[in-house]
């Protein structure tokens, strides 16, 4: 019985890893995103279409975590406090569209 709850639970851990920023609505975080303005840095520092920024080769995250630090860093340059569904919104929007993480 043990044995098996213990199966059970890494199942449920593995789902969890499996599908990052599942409580979060990309639609939400598009609109998130637009509001503040996001990318109003972003486009001077890459050329074109400022999104470029999460898809560049030497792009800075690379895991989930970093996503939600590099949100915060940023929202945090404009005074903006994200609660922790705006990071999962966010996030379900960036990588959904971007970063594709699994
Ligand atoms: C005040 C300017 C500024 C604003 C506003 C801003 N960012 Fe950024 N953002 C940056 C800079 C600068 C970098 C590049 C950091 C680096 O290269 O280390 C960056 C990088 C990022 C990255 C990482 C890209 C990569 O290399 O993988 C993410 C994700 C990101 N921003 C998300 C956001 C989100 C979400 C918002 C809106 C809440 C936002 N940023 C608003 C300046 C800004």
């Amino acid at each position: 019985m043990k044995k098996i709850i213990a199966l059970l639970l890494l199942c449920a851990t593995v789902q969890v890893q499996a599908a990052p920023f599942a409580k979060g609505d990309p639609a939400i975080g598009k609109k998130l995103f637009d509001q503040h303005k996001c990318n109003s840095c972003h486009v001077k520092i890459v050329e074109g279409d400022a999104s470029a920024i999460f898809t560049r080769p030497d792009r800075k995250v690379t895991n989930p975590q970093q996503l939600v630090a590099q949100m915060n860093r940023c929202s945090g340059n404009i005074g903006v406090k994200l609660t922790p569904q705006d990071e999962q919104n966010l996030g379900a929007y960036l990588n959904q569209n971007y970063y594709k993480f699994k």
